[in-house]
């Protein structure tokens, strides 16, 4: 038995401002550097999850700085608040998605996850806690709530700190009565993958020649992308870039978007390029899809995953539902229909698509934000979208484009952007939010630049399977034509307030289907800025970033 008397409660003050965002606590690594930030944050994890239905917890991280400091104190803590087996990465290395997978194969309690995600990495960059529940998904809004009313309240925290353990290598280390596992981050993983798709046929595609370039953007998805892409699937060596996770991301921001993955977004442009290329983020759950010469959106993607999911083993069977979040075009919609299936409009976070996928109504899920997944795990998972559009291509033989454009005649196009306004002054951002929502009783049937206003509302959602309800989840407006544009702050920035402005526009075809997307958009841009004269509010007439 562990000696009773190692373990130390102690004092310690609470912090005003450990309250979880979108995806947990994320701050920059010097602010989690102060005395007690992470201690206090990790107790209240343990004070508040039930330790349900076993004492196993999941540990890991996408590698960043700060990453194998927090994991050994959280295995400190864990050894005395009542842990039995911790299950951790080899190198304190798991993606989020891994990560997920092992808490339900496990039965695990839950699982902390270290990472903020496709923000930079460093001494003075971005650091982050997540807490997954014993679904494996995101710990819902109840349960972060409790989090944040105990990090307001907590006066003490407990640890071990006799407790170490060498996590850079495979096997298992017994203290006392907690069994501290060591495990190969990628092997569950696979597995699973394996088990979904058809690896023969994804084999016989590389075979043939087909070519690829995945970037792993010195993030988390290296390993997991070389072990299956190059070894289990046969692509060619050097099919996977940057394949090395690095502390800093190799001074990069592991965001899989055309500004960050510009290099890989180049090479494809080319016609010399591969056939398909892909990214993932920092923590391996966001997908940035690109064919020869053609992006894909991840809502045109999600829509194109959701239409042709059959070619591949573990949906052969037909979907049970498709599922977005609100800002998310809805280009999903109308393969729904067309399929006879319900789709769910859900707030952004994944955390809502959870209920869902539990109660078996839904099987595929996506966000705007470059996450598309589905009920093999609980968070959303980049090379599982990778690997779901490398068998729809070994299956359907044809490009990417010409996937796309058949696509959008079959069900129209939705021509879609994201406008990122970053670190506006968060008073000015909330008072714009508030100002927004005073007027949306005067928007309903006004017209501006021939777009006349349809419904303007402040969208809120009833889970529809336990009833909860989140409000004030963003501003829609609605125009006649199908047009729509939508606001809201971000719940993931570190800096000040990051207003995003969703703007989608619908051609059902024939016709107007190949069209510049920003041609498109401007219209849309100049009559909601007449409308509410966002602009202005803000002080800014160009967004930061164009997703
Ligand atoms: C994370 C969450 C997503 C969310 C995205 C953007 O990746 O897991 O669910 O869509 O952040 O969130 P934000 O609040 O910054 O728009
Ligand atoms: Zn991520």
């Amino acid at each position: 038995m562990r000696d009773i008397v190692t373990i130390e409660t102690r004092q310690t003050k609470p912090f005003d401002d450990q309250k979880p965002g979108t995806s947990g606590l994320r701050k920059k690594v010097p602010h989690f550097q102060q005395d007690n930030y992470v201690e206090n944050f990790v107790q209240a994890i343990f004070d508040v999850a039930p330790k349900e239905p076993s004492k196993t917890l999941i540990l890991g991280g996408d590698g960043r700085y700060f990453n194998r400091e927090v994991i050994g104190r959280v295995i400190a803590m864990a050894a005395a608040n009542d842990v039995e087996r911790i299950v951790v990465g080899e190198g304190g290395i798991l993606s989020t998605p891994a990560a997920s997978n092992l808490i339900r194969k496990r039965n695990a309690f839950g699982g902390i996850i270290l990472s903020a995600s496709h923000n930079p990495g460093g001494p003075d960059e971005d650091f982050g806690i997540k807490f997954n529940t014993a679904n494996g998904g995101p710990a819902p809004e109840g349960v972060t709530g409790a989090m944040f009313e105990r990090t307001k309240q907590l006066t003490e925290y407990r640890i071990d700190p006799d407790v170490t353990v060498d996590i850079e290598t495979i096997g298992q280390t017994n203290i006392g009565d907690l069994i501290v596992e060591v495990v190969d981050p990628v092997a569950d993983y696979a597995v699973l993958m394996e088990e979904l798709f058809d690896f023969d046929k994804i084999r016989a595609l590389f075979a043939s020649g087909f070519t690829m370039a995945f970037d792993a953007m010195h993030a988390v998805t290296g390993p997991y992308a070389l072990e299956i892409l190059e070894n289990r699937l046969g692509a060619p060596k050097g099919t996977v870039r940057n394949g090395v996770p690095k502390e800093d991301f190799g001074g990069h921001h592991p965001d899989p978007n055309l500004v960050h993955a510009k290099a890989l977004y180049d090479d494809m442009m080319r016609s010399d390029g591969p056939d398909f290329g892909a990214a993932s983020d920092g923590d391996g759950d966001r997908n940035l899809i690109i064919g020869k010469g053609i992006y894909v959106s991840p809502s045109d993607s999600l829509a194109v995953l959701a239409a042709n999911a059959a070619h591949t083993k573990a949906y052969a069977g037909g979907l049970k539902g498709i599922a977005r979040s609100m800002p998310t075009s809805s280009a999903a919609d109308r393969v729904a229909e067309v399929m006879g299936l319900p789709l769910y409009e859900t707030p952004t976070g994944w955390k809502f698509f959870a209920n869902l996928l539990d109660e078996g109504i839904v099987t595929i899920c996506g966000e705007e934000s470059a996450g598309t997944g589905a009920n093999h795990v609980r968070e959303k998972d980049g090379l599982w979208a990778v690997l779901l559009w490398l068998s729809i291509l070994a299956s359907r033989k044809e490009s990417v484009r010409d996937i796309l454009q058949s696509h959008w005649r079959q069900f129209g196009r939705n021509y879609y952007a994201r406008h990122d306004f970053e670190a506006i002054d968060k008073p000015v951002a909330d008072r714009f939010m508030a100002e927004l929502t005073a007027m949306l009783p005067q928007l309903g049937g006004k017209t501006a630049e021939g777009f006349q206003v349809r419904s303007a509302t402040d969208f809120a959602y009833k889970d529809p399977v336990d009833g909860s309800i989140a409000e004030h989840q963003g501003i829609r407006i609605r125009f006649e034509n199908g047009s729509r544009v939508v606001f809201r702050l971000s719940g993931t920035g570190t800096e000040g307030a990051t207003l995003r402005v969703y703007l989608e526009r619908f051609e059902p075809g024939p016709d107007g289907l190949d069209r510049d997307v920003e041609e498109m958009l401007e219209p849309l841009i100049d009559a909601v800025d007449a409308l509410v004269g966002y602009r202005r509010a803000i002080g800014r007439m160009e967004p930061d970033v164009v997703t």
